[in-house]
C-alpha cells in the first residue's frame, strides 16, 4: 500500500520518480506527488487521483531537480486531499514521503505541537517530517536526526526523507513495510518495488527490519535497528520490464488471465524437474517436514482462498489434519499452538501486514515448522520462514489476483503430494498420476481460456444485476468463493459464495428471477448432489450459469445456461475451473465501466492493518 520512490543523480530525476511512481501504482491510487531540491527550495507537486494528472502538473510546473522523492498514496489517515498527499513538508526545509501506519501519531502530534509545530493535514505522515526536522536542529545530520526520531515511532513505516540544507543526501528507513535501495553509476535510488527502478538499474538491495540507510550519488551506508553499520547483499534483478507492460492487453488482469498457461507450466516445470521431493521447499525441508504431523494455513484474500483448496487436498492426499485461517483473525486469537504443525503462509506479494504478524504470533506460539509460499523473491513473509516455495507467475500488477492464485495452488499440491509421501500414503500409480495431471494442465488451462467469447455473452447480461451467488461443493466451494470475491472487487456487484448443501439453511431465500446463480459443477464426486441443488435453484425461478467440464453431461435449457470446460481433469480441476469464473469477473467489470486493475477503495498489496 502506497508507492515510495526516490533519487539522487547528476540528471533530473524527475522522470524517473514520475515512470517509477507509475510501475507503482498498483500499490495505491488515490492521490500522487514528488518533491525535488532546486535553487535552495523544495519544488512539491500533488494531484488528487492518478499519477498522471500529478505528471501533467509537473510537466506545466517545468519541475526539475537532481534530489527528489515521490509518492503514490492509498489513504489510512485523512480524506483524500491534496493537502493530506504526500510528500509532506517541514519548515520549508524537510520533505518526506511514508508507507505504513504510525500507531503513536496523536501522542506525538500533541508533543510536537507544543514544540511549535504547525500541521497542516490530517496524516500520521506529517507527524514524521517534523520529528524527524526536530531532531535536525540538534543534530545538523540527517541520518542521525532520521534514526533518532525513528526510534521513537512505533508502527510500521518505509520512509524516504530529503532536506534542504543536506542536498546531497537521501535518507530512508523501514519497518514492516518493503523498500529497497537501487544501485547505480554515479547515482542511486530507492523504491518500494523493484519495478519502479528497473529501468535504471537491476541491481538493488533489500533494507531488512529497523534498517536506516544514508545514500548519497556515490555512497551508501546502512545502520540496523541498534545503530550498528551494517552491509547487506546485492541482488541482481530477475523481473523482467516485459513482464510489467501491457504488450498487446487492454488491462493487466486480462494479460495475466492469458499469461497462465505459462505461469502454470513455470511453476510446474521446477516439480517436474526435482519431482514430489522436500528439496522444493528449501534445503531444511526434509527434516521440517519429518517432524509434522498437522498443517495449518494463513493468509488473505485470494491467498486465503487458495489456502482453502489445499485444505481439502493436504487432508484427502497426505492424511494429515488441515485447517486455514484468515491471518487477521489468527493473530488476535489464544490459538492453541501445536509445534509440530506446519504454519504456511501463502502471500503472492510476501508483504501482507497482516498475514506476516500472523507468521510472527505463530512463532511466538512456539512454532518453528514454517513454510512461506509466495511469489516474489526476497520479500518480507519468506525471509521470515524456514522453508518457501516461489512461485514462477512473473509480476502481477492487477489488483485482482490471478496467474498468483493458480501458481498457488500448484504450490499446495505439491506440497499435499510431498507430505503424502513422508506420511506413506502416496502410492507410485498416484503420484504417475499426479505428475501426469500436472503435465498436462497448461493445455487444459490453454483451451478454457478458449471459452472467452462465451463467457463474454454471459458478462453482458451480469452488468445490470446487483447480486449473484455463487455455488460450489468440497473442493470447487473455494473457487465459488474466489469467484464472488473477483466479481464483487473488480465490478462491484454484490456476490456470496456458499457450499451448496447450505443453499436451504438461507441463501435460498434470496433467489428469484433476478438473482444468477454461477454453479461450479465438474464431474467429481459431488456432482449429483450438485445437480439436486440447481433443481432447488430453479424450482424458485432462479437463473442458472453452469460452469461444468465435458463429462459432466449438462445441457442447456430454459433458464440454464451451460459453459463446458475441458474434460474433467481429476485432482487438478479447481485450478481449471479457476479460469472461467477470472474472465466472467473481468467481463462483467468492463460491461460496467470500472477500473478493472484498479478498483476503487482496494490495493494490490496491502501493508497496513
Ligand atoms: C489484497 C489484494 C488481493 C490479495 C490479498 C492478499 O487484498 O487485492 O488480490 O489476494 O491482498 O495479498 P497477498 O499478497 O498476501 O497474497
Amino acid at each position: 500500500m502506497c508507492g515510495i520512490v526516490g533519487a539522487i543523480s547528476p540528471n533530473n530525476v524527475v522522470p524517473l520518480l514520475v515512470e517509477g511512481l507509475k510501475r507503482l501504482e498498483y500499490r495505491g491510487y488515490d492521490s500522487a506527488g514528488v518533491a525535488v531540491l532546486a535553487d535552495d527550495h523544495i519544488h512539491r507537486v500533488r494531484r488528487v487521483g492518478r499519477v498522471v494528472e500529478m505528471e501533467n502538473a509537473a510537466i506545466a510546473e517545468k519541475l526539475t531537480g537532481n534530489i527528489g522523492i515521490g509518492h503514490t498514496r492509498w489513504a489510512t489517515h485523512g480524506g483524500v486531499t491534496e493537502p493530506n498527499a504526500h510528500p509532506h513538508v517541514s519548515e520549508d526545509e524537510l520533505a518526506i514521503v511514508h508507507n505504513g501506519i504510525i500507531e503513536n501519531h496523536e501522542a506525538q502530534r500533541q508533543r510536537l505541537k507544543a514544540l511549535g509545530y504547525k500541521f497542516t493535514s490530517q496524516t500520521d505522515t506529517e507527524v514524521i517530517a517534523h520529528l524527524v526536522h526536530h531532531y535536525f536542529k540538534q543534530h545538523a545530520d540527517l541520518f542521525k536526526a532520521t534514526q533518532q526520531a525513528v526510534r521513537e515511532l512505533t508502527g510500521a513505516y518505509a520512509i524516504a526523507v530529503i532536506s534542504l540544507k543536506q542536498p546531497d543526501t537521501l535518507i530512508c528507513a523501514r519497518v514492516g513495510c518493503p523498500l529497497l535501495i537501487g544501485l547505480g553509476e554515479g547515482e542511486n535510488f530507492i523504491a518500494s518495488d523493484v519495478s519502479a527502478v528497473l529501468s535504471a538499474t537491476r541491481r538493488v538491495i533489500f533494507l531488512e527490519e529497523g534498517d536506516v540507510a544514508e545514500i548519497k550519488r556515490d555512497s551508501i551506508q546502512i545502520v540496523d535497528a541498534i545503530g550498528a553499520a551494517v552491509t547487506r547483499k546485492v541482488h541482481v534483478s530477475d523481473v523482467s520490464l516485459a513482464s510489467l507492460e501491457l504488450g498487446p492487453y487492454n488491462h493487466f488482469m486480462q494479460k495475466e488471465i492469458h499469461e497462465q498457461p505459462k505461469a502454470l507450466s513455470d511453476t510446474i516445470e521446477q516439480v517436474l524437474d526435482a519431482g514430489f521431493r522436500p528439496e522444493l521447499f528449501g534445503e531444511d525441508a526434509e527434516d521440517v517436514f519429518a517432524k509434522v504431523n498437522a498443517v495449518q494455513i494463513l493468509a488473505c484474500g485470494t491467498s486465503f482462498y487458495a489456502g482453502s483448496v489445499a485444505r481439502y487436498w493436504v487432508e484427502a492426499i497426505s492424511g494429515l489434519p488441515c485447517s486455514v485461517e484468515v491471518a487477521s483473525e489468527y493473530r488476535y486469537r489464544d490459538a492453541v499452538a501445536n509445534p509440530n504443525a506446519l504454519i504456511v503462509t501463502i502471500s503472492q506479494s510476501g508483504e501482507t501486514l497482516d498475514t506476516m504478524e500472523a507468521l510472527k504470533y505463530a512463532k511466538s506460539l512456539g512454532h518453528d515448522l514454517t513454510l512461506s509460499i509466495c511469489n516474489v523473491q526476497e520479500s518480507a513473509i519468506p525471509r521470515a520462514s524456514r522453508l518457501v516455495f516461489y512461485t514462477r507467475a512473473g509480476a502481477e500488477i492487477g489488483v485482482a489476483s490471478t496467474k498468483a492464485f493458480t501458481t498457488q495452488l500448484i504450490a499446495l499440491f505439491t506440497l499435499a503430494v510431498t507430505l503424502a509421501k513422508r506420511t506413506g500414503r502416496l502410492k507410485v500409480e498416484k503420484e504417475v498420476e499426479y505428475i501426469e495431471a500436472l503435465r498436462h494442465l497448461p493445455g487444459s488451462v490453454q483451451h478454457a481460456l478458449n471459452l472467452e467469447p462465451q463467457i463474454k455473452s454471459w458478462a453482458e447480461r451480469f452488468s445490470n444485476k446487483e447480486h449473484a451467488l455463487f455455488l460450489g461443493r468440497g473442493v470447487h466451494y473455494p473457487i465459488a468463493l474466489e469467484g464472488a470475491l473477483k466479481l464483487k472487487e473488480i465490478s462491484y456487484i454484490h456476490a456470496e459464495a456458499y457450499p451448496a448443501g447450505e443453499l436451504k439453511h438461507g441463501p435460498l431465500a434470496l433467489v428469484d428471477e433476478k438473482m444468477p446463480v454461477v454453479v461450479i459443477a465438474p464431474n467429481d464426486a459431488l456432482l449429483e448432489k450438485v445437480k439436486s441443488n440447481m433443481q432447488e435453484v430453479r424450482a424458485r425461478g432462479g437463473e442458472l450459469f453452469v460452469f461444468a467440464d465435458l463429462d459432466s453431461h449438462f445441457s442447456e435449457s430454459d433458464g440454464v445456461h451451460v459453459i463446458r470446460t475441458p474434460r474433467h481433469v481429476g485432482v487438478l480441476s479447481p485450478v481449471l475451473h479457476a479460469i472461467p469464473v477470472q474472465m466472467l469477473a473481468y467481463h462483467a467489470a468492463l460491461q460496467k465501466g470500472t477500473d478493472v486493475d484498479k478498483p476503487r477503495n482496494l490495493a494490490k498489496s496491502v501493508t497496513v492493518e
